[in-house]
């Protein structure tokens, strides 16, 4: 059982199960989430893996089970004091989640208004800024129906990092994306992270995008951890349905 998190773990969840109605999607999750490294989520579809990215931050409260983030126990934090927890990881939803009638420049400055940021120039430099990082320079301006998925995709990230959270999660940040610009966005996630020493948690199906980012795996199958462990250990994975997955799309790897 988990007692405290260490400074060695940003995450360490302990028997966390959560079902919704009459279905039990984490069947008892085990992991710890190493701080200032890459944490790649793999798993089939439907196998929970936005649902447990959400328990990282408090956004899905767990059944029962022990969840510790960034040296806190938020599995019934109250909702107050979660918002401090939440200053300090940053998140990319599978959809992105662009608020459709702001412009990417509203979108991108949101986290920072509701972190209380108040001096229109210090938001609109650090905005700017933002976006130059994930190559939209100039883009503030924008409704986000006029991006690309890829341009979205890239917004979003801007709007996850504006605030330099210490813990980045992000969900499928390549999904639907073309090879050239997957890879370009694992660079930049890959290099956004390792600049600033912060912790990552990233979903993905898409191995050459695991293979950019990830220090290290985790494999989720039936609502349990499968595996744990670095790239080189994956491959060695005993586990028939961990190869089955990587030969299955390994092609793209
Ligand atoms: N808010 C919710 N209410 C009810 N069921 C939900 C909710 N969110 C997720 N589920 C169910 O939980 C299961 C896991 O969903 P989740 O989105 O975590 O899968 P996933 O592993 O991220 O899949 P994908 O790779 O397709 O994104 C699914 O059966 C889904 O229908
Ligand atoms: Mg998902």
């Amino acid at each position: 059982m988990v007692e405290k998190t260490t400074a060695e773990y940003f995450f360490e969840l302990s028997e966390v199960r959560t079902s919704f109605g009459e279905k039990e999607i984490l069947r008892g999750v085990n992991l710890r989430i190493p701080t200032g490294k890459t944490t790649v989520i793999l798993g089939g579809s439907g196998a929970g893996k936005s649902v447990l990215l959400k328990h990282l931050n408090g956004l899905i409260r767990p059944g029962s089970g022990k969840i510790f983030a960034a040296g806190e126990e938020i599995q019934s934090m109250p909702e107050p004091a979660l918002l401090g927890v939440r200053k300090r990881i940053g998140i990319l939803f599978q959809d992105g989640a662009l608020f459709d009638s702001l412009t990417v420049g509203e979108n991108v400055a949101f986290p920072l208004l509701e972190q209380g940021w108040k001096d229109r120039s210090e938001i609109d430099a650090a905005v700017a800024t933002a976006l130059e990082k994930v190559g939209l320079p100039g883009e503030e301006r924008k409704m986000p129906s006029k991006l690309s998925g890829g341009m979205r995709k890239r917004a979003s990230l801007a709007r996850a990092m504006i605030f330099h959270p210490e813990c980045l999660l992000c969900d499928e940040p390549t999904a639907g994306l073309d090879p050239i610009l997957s890879e370009t966005i694992s660079h930049l996630i890959r290099s956004l992270v390792t600049e600033r020493k912060a912790t990552a948690v990233v979903v993905t199906h898409d191995l050459g995008a695991m293979k950019i980012m990830a220090d290290h795996v985790i494999f989720l199958r039936d609502g349990k951890v499968r595996f744990s462990g670095d790239l080189e250990a994956l491959a060695a994975a005993k586990d028939d349905g961990i190869q089955k997955f990587l030969n299955a799309t390994g092609g793209r790897g």
